[in-house]
């Protein structure tokens, strides 16, 4: 199975309600690789380009506000199918609409307050990764000499 990188970011809800190890530790256990991480606070210029293609829509302000309004942590996630496995267990975009077991329907249940971002796709993964990281920031290690860690023990 193709092994893939994405993109997380914890946003400022989720650090400022102490939820970071919480959410880190859902990929952490279910056997995806961190192979990137810092803490940061979002400019505006940099939230406009990593919103870029939701420009013009009726939330794109609040969205900007939001994700500029305090320190995120952001993360770069490695494993088989890791797009789509970190998009599943996030759940959908209205918390209040999240299936429990996925990380926004069991945290969090209002409007945009929606805890993370996960890349959607490939192209998008590696955009935002090089807008987050230089390249000797994402590093290549072996976490088992052998074998993946590829679930709960
Ligand atoms: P994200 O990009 O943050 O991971 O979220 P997502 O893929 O689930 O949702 P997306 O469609 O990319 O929207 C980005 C963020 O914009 C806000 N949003 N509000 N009021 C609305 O209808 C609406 N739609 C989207 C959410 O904060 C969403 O996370
Ligand atoms: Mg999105």
């Amino acid at each position: 199975m193709a092994t893939e990188r994405t993109l997380i970011i914890v946003k400022p809800d989720g650090v400022q309600r102490g939820l970071v190890a919480e959410i880190l530790g859902r990929f952490e256990r279910r056997g995806l690789k961190l192979v990137g991480l810092k803490l940061v606070r979002i400019d505006r210029p940099l939230a406009e380009r990593h919103y870029a293609v939701h420009a013009g829509k009726f939330f794109y302000d609040e969205l900007v506000e939001y994700i500029t309004s305090g320190p995120v942590v952001i993360g770069v996630l490695e494993g088989p199918k890791a797009i789509e496995v970190v998009r599943a267990m996030i759940g959908k975009t209205r918390p209040n609409e999240a299936a429990s077991g996925t990380i926004r329907g069991d945290l969090a249940v209002e409007g945009l307050r929606n805890l993370i971002h996960g890349s959607d796709a490939p192209e998008t993964a590696a955009e935002e990764i090089s807008l987050y990281f230089s390249e000797a920031e994402v590093l290549d290690y072996s976490r088992s000499s052998e074998h993946w860690i590829t679930g709960a023990p």
